[in-house]
């Protein structure tokens, strides 16, 4: 007797529903903020000496308004961030959409992207390459609020201090952050500008996709 196919899962969302795009463009406004002030703050003790940020790209004309902006950026990025973490465990989001990363499919992306082979005509899958920066973007995420705390409270949250050797480590470690954070921004932001339909999923939803976890395919 023929058994009948599984159903195909009904596509009742979009690729990119709501509140990530909500949190996606809060984020965005707010890392922004928190680089450019970040910048007018370290002028004014710098960690890599010669090092300096033009005042073109700081925000706050001096260093003490640059960290009013750092504490009122501040708020949104915890609180953004927070949500989508949340929202991304309890949703299923980051397993379905982050993971697993092959190492196989990690080196065949990279061999790809070197010989100019970048292709991203399915919008519901990212490659490994992508699932790994995103990561990587994430955990940078957190340990630039951790050890901002660390630097912002080192006498009421002093148990973070020794996570990071000491005030001066959480300062390193917070730079070095920002670092990744902003080299994450210039390939991101190049890449979606290289393939424009992204950006517009990203503000309008993208296509529907079905409702189970790893449910990948585009429905017509
Ligand atoms: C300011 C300019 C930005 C633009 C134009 C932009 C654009 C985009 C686009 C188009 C996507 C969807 C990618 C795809 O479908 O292939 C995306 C996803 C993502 N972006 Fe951005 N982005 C920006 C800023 C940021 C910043 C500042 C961060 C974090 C530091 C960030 C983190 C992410 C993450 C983690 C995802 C995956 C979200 C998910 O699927 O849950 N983006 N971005």
């Amino acid at each position: 007797m023929a058994s009948t196919p599984p159903p195909k899962p009904a596509a009742t969302r979009k690729l990119h529903p709501v509140p990530i795009r909500v949190m996606h463009w809060i984020n965005a406004v707010a890392m922004l903020v928190m680089i450019t002030s970040g910048w007018g703050i370290y002028d004014d003790y710098v960690i890599i000496s010669g090092l300096h940020f033009s005042h073109t790209f700081r925000l706050g004309s001096w260093a003490a308004e640059s960290l009013m902006w750092h504490f009122a950026g501040m708020w949104f990025l915890v609180l953004n961030g927070l949500a989508y973490l949340i929202y991304g465990v309890f949703t299923g989001r980051f397993r379905e959409r982050l993971l697993p990363i092959r190492i196989g499919e990690l080196v065949q992306t990279v061999k790809d992207t070197l010989h100019f082979h970048i292709a991203h005509e399915d919008l519901t899958h990212y490659n490994a390459v992508q699932k790994l920066l995103y990561i990587v973007v994430i955990v940078a995420g957190i340990s630039q609020v951790v050890t901002g705390l660390a630097i912002w409270k080192p006498v009421q949250l002093s148990f973070l201090v020794p996570l990071f050797g000491g005030f001066q480590g959480a300062r390193i470690v917070h730079f070095w952050g920002m670092v990744v954070i902003v080299g994450f921004l210039v390939v991101h932001v190049a890449l979606a500008v290289l393939v424009p339909r992204t950006i517009w999923a990203m503000l309008a939803g993208g296509p529907r996709v079905g409702d189970r976890p790893r449910a990948n395919k585009v429905t017509p």
